[in-house]
This record gives C-alpha cells, structure tokens and sequence, in this order.
C-alpha cells in the first residue's frame, strides 16, 4: 500500500505539483523566518497585519482567562457563548444584514452552506474560477451545478434562462478572486439574478478588511449588501484570526442552525478565536489607516510590476498574481526570489488551471516602502536569469 503512496509523490514530484510544507519560526509579520532563512513576506493574507496586533493578541489571552481554552461541543449541544452573540451582532452589522452566523472556518462555511441551501431539483450556478471549498460545496450539494465561464454574466444569463422551473437557483461567486485578484461583476449579477429569481452567495474572503466602508466588502462597496442573500466571509484572511461567517437574514441564520450540517457537527470555535473576531472587527473601524496603508502599497507594487513588465492586469486589488504559465519555472522563480530574501509562494494545479501557474505576490499594509523596493528589485534580477 505504501508503494502507491510512494508513486503518487513521485508522480507528483516528476510533474512539478510536489507540494511541502515549510518550517516557520515566529509570527506572519512581514519579516519571516522560513526554513531556517530570513525572507520578506509576500505571501500571506494577513493583508492588514492584524495577525499580531496587540489588541488582538490581548482579547485573545483575556478569553482564555475568562472563558478557558476549548469550547465542549458544538453551539447546539454545549450551549452558545456569549462571545458568539457580541461576534455575530458586530459582524451583523458590518455587513449591513439582519444577521450573522459564525462558522468554523471558511471552508467549512461553503461546503455546509451550499447542500442546505440547495438540493435535488436546484441548480447551483458556479464562476468557473471559484475556490476549493466551493468548488466542493457544489459536489457536496445535491443540485445540479452550472459552471459558468469566469465573470461571465452574458453565459450566467442564458444559463438561468434555460435553468428547469420550480427548483432553487443559487449562483455562487467570489467578489475578489482569491488567486488571480480581479473583482466579480457583482453589480450585473444581482439584476440577472433578480430578473431570473435566483439567489446570490458570495465568497467575500479575500474582499473582508480590504474593500467597501470600513472594510466591509465588495457588496457595501456597491450599496449591494441587501439583495444578497448570503454573505460569506472569513476571519483568517484581512482579519488576522481564524473563522467564517455568513451575513443573511434572520430566517436564514435560525435556517442554517438547523440544516447546515458543518456548523450541526462540528465542535465550537474556542474563546480565544472568538475574542480575536470580535477585537479585530472594532479594528476595521478604529484604524482605517491600515487599509489606506494596504491600497498604498498594492498601489505601489502593481506600479512596480508594471514597470519592470509584469502583466497584472486583471487584478484590482492585494492580490497580484504574475502568471509563469509552467509549473516547474514557476517554482524555480519562486525558488531563486527566497534566495535573495523574497518569499512569494508558487501557486500550481490544481490551486489554478493547466499552464497558468502563478506566483501570487499579496501586499500587506505592514509592508515598509524598503520591503517593497527589495521585492521589486529581486523580481527584477530574477527575470533577467530566466
Ligand atoms: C475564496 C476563499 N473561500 C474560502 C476559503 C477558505 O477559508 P478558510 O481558510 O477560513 O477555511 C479561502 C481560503 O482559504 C478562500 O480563498
């Protein structure tokens, strides 16, 4: 049996899709400490540094004082704390909805929310480019999934259309797309979602902390946040802890307490993640110079990167992928930029389509003006060996 675990690695290894985990020491700061090697870091969604925030670090050790380290069961079974109902409302808010249900984690969030949502004789309506967990939401999900080319409203059109009568329309979107930076076309979504009586969910990971009033999100960035039925989102990204929400209405929370079976069977978040949520959401509102900070500096790099002719495009926010194309020059790039100081992950299939693989380089508002004038000059010494 071992032996077939062997061949895979080295089918993946022969492939360039082997993956492995790197040793860090220390915390998700703009300086790491990676394998052994200091390195710039420009590969974390600790997009405002909130990961290391004192305030954050403080509510989190308070918790443990006051509420111990582990939660017992689930919310259903060892009963609700307080500190969910302070996230929630806060998190309610934020969002501009009625309500708000935290989840475990972004993954889970997605792969509980779409089966309760949608079932046999629905149809789910999927971007082409949507992240894992949704993709496995949709497997998950006993509807019929339509995958729709990416940000394509024209093919989302005709797809609803057509759609069988009767069953549940959800159309699934990310509003920053989480590897390749660029924005979903929300605001045509929501009219053919409502000329068609479809629901919308949105994945708001990579737009949480970023974008729209107080970092709430694409969705209040347009004014859109009422005529979307579920706004996802995650703590672990911009809001530097750990976790998931869904902002909904109060109908669909009470819904979801009793049909989404990864927040059913699923142990509590602990204290600690709980009061880090809530502290890092006051942050959104009590330091707006961190985002301005953030827009500075992915500003400043996508200038930088399309000085030295790196297409980026697409992207319209702290994600910047530049796109290798094969997945072994991709890592032997990322490979030479960690020798001169500069982490940048390598991003390969099945994280990203055939021949596409990217290094996905992410701004964060902790970033100095010099670690963005390193980063730009080893991209730029790197190039030129290639
Ligand atoms: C768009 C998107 N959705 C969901 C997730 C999953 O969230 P979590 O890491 O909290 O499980 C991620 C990344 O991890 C993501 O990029």
């Amino acid at each position: 049996m071992s032996d077939a675990f062997t061949e895979a690695i080295d089918a993946l290894k022969r492939g360039d899709l082997y993956r492995r985990l790197r040793r860090v020491d220390g915390d998700q700061g703009p300086e790491i400490v990676l394998d052994g090697r200091k390195a710039l870091n420009f590969s974390s969604n600790n997009y405002l540094g909130l990961a290391t925030h004192p305030v954050l670090k403080k509510a989190a050790q308070d918790a443990v004082e006051r509420y111990g380290c582990g939660s017992g069961a689930s919310r259903l079974i060892s009963g609700n704390m307080v500190l969910y109902e302070e996230l929630e409302a806060k998190i309610a808010k934020l969002k501009s909805a009625a309500a708000a249900l935290v989840l475990n984690s972004g993954y889970q969030a997605n792969v509980g929310i779409m089966p309760a949502l949608a079932g046999e004789g629905d149809t789910i309506f999927s971007d082409a480019l949507n992240h894992a967990s949704i993709i496995d939401g949709c497997r998950l999900a006993r509807a019929k999934t339509v995958v729709y080319p990416h940000c394509d409203v024209g093919y989302l059109n005709d797809a609803l259309k057509s759609a069988p009568q009767g069953g549940r329309k959800l159309i699934v979107t990310e509003t920053i797309f989480s590897m390749d930076g660029d924005e979903a076309p929300l605001a045509d979504i929501v009219a053919v979602a409502e000329r068609h009586g479809a629901l919308i969910m949105i994945d708001e990971a990579h737009a949480t902390g970023v974008f729209g009033p107080n970092g709430a999100g694409v969705a209040a960035q347009l004014g859109l946040a009422e005529r979307i039925a579920v706004q996802m989102g995650t703590l672990g990204k911009a809001l530097g802890g750990f976790g998931a929400y869904v902002g909904c209405s109060a109908a669909l929370r009470e819904f979801l307490i009793n049909r989404c079976r990864s927040f059913i069977f699923a142990t509590a978040l602990p204290p600690a993640v709980l009061a880090a949520g809530s502290a890092a959401v006051d942050l959104l509102y009590n330091e707006p110079q961190r985002r301005l900070a953030l827009w500075h500096n992915i500003r400043a790099l996508r200038e930088g990167f399309r000085a030295l002719g790196f297409s980026i495009d697409a992207s319209e926010s702290q994600i910047l992928p530049l796109v290798i194309g094969d997945a072994g020059k991709c890592m032997a790039f990322a490979e030479l930029l960690l020798e001169k100081g500069i982490f940048v992950q390598g991003i390969r299939p099945p994280t990203v389509p055939e021949g596409t693989s990217r290094l996905r380089v992410t701004a964060m508002a902790t970033h100095t003006h010099e670690h963005l004038r390193r980063a730009l000059d080893a991209f730029e010494h790197v190039r030129k060996q290639f």
